[in-house]
């Protein structure tokens, strides 16, 4: 259904209407400030926004309490105090369809060194849709609770976790410390309930379950979390001063006796064929079950093999969520956008008839590339049976959990007469320079670079981002406000802003939006960010391919900013130690690595990124806790074969000692360990006369 025009709406239309604005861009304030999860796009934020001012300018009465105008898209939550988790709270990786839990197994039994017939068993059970929760016990007492925050960092939400009903205030039996994780819900019945009881007396109603829930947990006074029906599902734990059981499913028993609801459709599953099989029985219920589910969560059962497998940057390596197929709707293509990006990607946006797609409402939809318009992959294999998309065309809307939704299919039976095959262009719609294609890649550019200002805001859109700069009343508004105002061309001339403007606070005060205690607020935070952790510097630089976790991992590996920055320079014939170096570490592939070479060494984007820098004290990155480590900072190779644990393993278990694992021998390296089988890696540090260990020498020196 499209949106009525606003000099159409009745006064009771009206009233439902700024109620369901409000619920959505609460939503999208909480997606954005609270939950890691942006759900739709800026234009669209505005869009709403502008919706719910147009219609309050209409019906001044109907201006709700609650009234997003009143807000200004600051994380709900403020006012909760931080909580550091004392082990982080990971995320799941995902997999789709059958063929990634077949890939499951196969990279743990890798890992584990285990061959196709050796044992292995996993639980599943369902993924619950809510939010998740850390409650730590200290001798039996409930003593803390907080949210999932970024992992690191959530918020203390003691006060309202005591008035659910499902956590237990104590516990007898439990070890000293005690942290129990899971997942916040609400039931289908009680979320009707709710909106129900919410709506009689005018008050804000929830878009779903999850919303419902994440509200209902997030509210600064307790009270209103009490008369809110939450539930908890007890899955997972973090701190523990006793281990548990051997076992996931001995753990879940052991939470359940000690109090905890725990998921009854948990079991336990021989490999891929049974895991399967429980998904789909699981999927057959998903209906009738009376709360949300996206998925099923699968665990490797022995809890010895999960430490042994330990964890990648977010996510654990011995479970995945098996998500359920995505939603479909069918609903009109308007128009068709080119934006364009950081990167200069110009990205084709279908502008739909607004539609509801799993309970949230859709207008636009990527449509990926010019290629997928047109019907092909990007080897030129018909894609939709070749079938190419064109405006006015009718078109299926798919949308996946919290990706950005796509048009998946069109329908040819109902397409206008009319309607002309989309012509993608060839030059920026934003500055004019050639759109370039270049061979191999699916993805037309602009060349403008820095002169493009569509890719000059959008890289200082990036820099500001939470995982980025994050720096508190500069968002992509502000940026653009900037930029537009010629104050904020590059990175740098942010933390120039106060020299420029420092005394010409009048001048940005006279802007709509500021005053002089926002500018100095603005100033404040800015200066606060010029001590800034190295992992988010090297995410803030918006380099294609390199996201956050990958820039942790560079962080973590090089740990100072000279280093690195010495590092990818040396780099920069993309061959030798220090390419090979950086070809070494877990989660950098060729395509990253050239792509961040290359960045590092193109002159007018250094000369860019050395003004900036310039502004900062960049922290040097946290490495692993490894006090006491015999290898700490050493540099290690392994080489030929290693018979009690997988080349991977041993790396990953090298690193987390704070060692340094090479692919080759030089001077540097400290350590070799040689299986049987090694060659020349081990002749070679013979004769620089390094240390060689075989693989019980090196399990003996980091302690088995
Ligand atoms: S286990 C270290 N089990 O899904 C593993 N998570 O997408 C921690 N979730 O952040 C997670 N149901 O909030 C696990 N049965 C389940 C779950 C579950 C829902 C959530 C959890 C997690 C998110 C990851």
């Amino acid at each position: 259904m499209a949106d009525k025009a606003v000099d159409a709406l009745s006064e009771n239309e009206a009233r439902d209407e700024l109620a369901r604005l409000s619920d959505l861009l609460a939503r999208a304030n909480r997606a954005y400030h609270a939950e890691d999860a942006p759900d739709i796009s800026d234009a669209d934020y505005d869009r709403l926004k502008r919706r719910n001012a147009e219609i309050e300018a209409r019906f001044a009465h109907l201006k709700r309490q609650d009234s997003p105008s009143e807000q200004v898209g600051a994380a709900p939550a403020e006012g909760f105090s931080k909580v550091r988790h004392a082990v982080r709270m990971m995320s799941l990786s995902n997999a789709f369809d059958d063929e990634d839990i077949d890939d499951f197994d196969a990279s743990i039994r890798r890992y584990l060194g285990l061959s196709d017939s050796d044992p292995l068993r996993y639980t599943g059970e369902p993924k619950i849709d809510g939010l998740s929760l850390s409650l730590r016990y200290e001798h039996g007492r409930l003593i803390q609770a907080a949210t999932r925050g970024d992992g690191s960092e959530g918020e203390n939400v003691t006060a309202n976790a005591r008035t659910i009903a499902d956590i237990p205030d104590t516990l007898s039996g439990a070890p000293e410390v005690l942290e129990v994780r899971g997942e916040v819900y609400m039931s289908h019945a009680d979320f009707a309930d709710l909106n129900a009881r919410q709506s009689a007396r005018g008050g804000k109603t929830f878009a779903n379950p999850r919303n419902a829930a994440a509200g209902s947990l997030r509210q600064l006074d307790a009270n209103i979390t009490r008369d809110r029906p939450l539930r908890f599902f007890a899955y997972s734990w973090g701190e523990l001063t006793a281990p548990l059981a051997e076992t996931q499913v001995q753990a879940i028993a052991r939470l359940k006796d000690l109090g905890f609801q725990t998921n009854p459709l948990t079991s336990l599953c021989d490999g891929p064929e049974q895991m399967l099989a429980h998904y789909r029985q699981i999927e057959k219920q998903r209906a009738t079950l009376g709360y949300d589910i996206d998925g099923v969560v699968y665990k490797v059962n022995d809890l010895g093999f999960q430490a042994r497998l330990g964890f990648r940057s977010t996510t654990p390596r011995w479970a995945i969520a098996h998500k359920f197929p995505a939603e479909l709707a069918w609903t009109r293509l308007e128009s068709i956008d080119i934006q364009v990006g950081r990167t200069g990607a110009l990205s084709p946006v279908a502008r739909l008839t607004p539609v509801t797609v799993g309970g949230v409402v859709v207008s636009n939809a990527t449509l990926h590339n010019e290629d997928y318009i047109a019907g092909r992959d990007s080897e030129g294999n018909e894609i939709r049976e070749g079938k190419d998309i064109r405006v006015g065309d009718w078109v299926q809307v798919y949308r996946a959990g919290d990706v950005i939704p796509k048009v998946a299919d069109v329908d040819l039976g109902k397409r206008p007469k009319d309607a002309k095959p989309f012509e993608f262009p060839t030059t920026c719609p934003e500055c004019g320079s050639d759109a370039i294609r270049e061979e191999g890649d699916a993805v037309r550019r602009c060349s403008g670079g820095m002169i493009c200002p569509a890719q000059a805001i959008e890289k200082l859109k990036h820099l500001v981002s939470r995982a980025a700069f994050d720096i508190e009343g500069l968002g992509a508004k502000q940026v653009e406000q900037f930029y537009t105002d010629g104050w904020v061309k590059e990175p740098a001339d942010i933390f120039d802003l106060k020299e420029k403007f420092g005394s010409g606070i009048q001048q940005l005060k006279n802007r709509e939006g500021w005053g002089e205690k926002s500018a100095n607020n603005l100033f404040d935070a800015i200066d606060e960010r010029r001590s800034i952790a190295l992992g988010r510097v090297i995410f803030a630089l918006g380099i294609r391919h390199v996201g956050e976790s990958a820039s942790n991992l560079l962080a973590r590996h090089y740990g100072t900013w000279s280093v690195f920055e010495s590092a990818m320079l040396e780099a920069a014939p993309m061959e030798g130690p220090a390419w090979d170096d950086l070809l070494s570490i877990d989660g950098v592939g060729k395509v990253m690595a050239q792509s961040l070479v290359s960045a590092m060494n193109q002159e007018a984007e250094r000369a860019s990124i050395d003004r900036l820098v310039a502004h900062l004290n960049i922290q040097e990155a946290e490495r692993p806790a490894t006090d006491g480590s015999p290898v700490a900072g050493k540099t290690v190779v392994f080489t030929g074969t290693l018979e009690k644990m997988s080349r991977a393993e041993a790396k990953a278990r090298a690193e987390s000692l704070g060692a340094k694992v090479s692919g080759s021998v030089s001077k540097k390296t400290d350590i070799v360990v040689a299986g049987p089988g090694a060659g020349s890696k081990e002749k070679k540090a013979q004769e620089l006369g390094l240390t060689v260990l075989d693989e019980d020498g090196w399990l003996e020196l980091i302690g088995g």
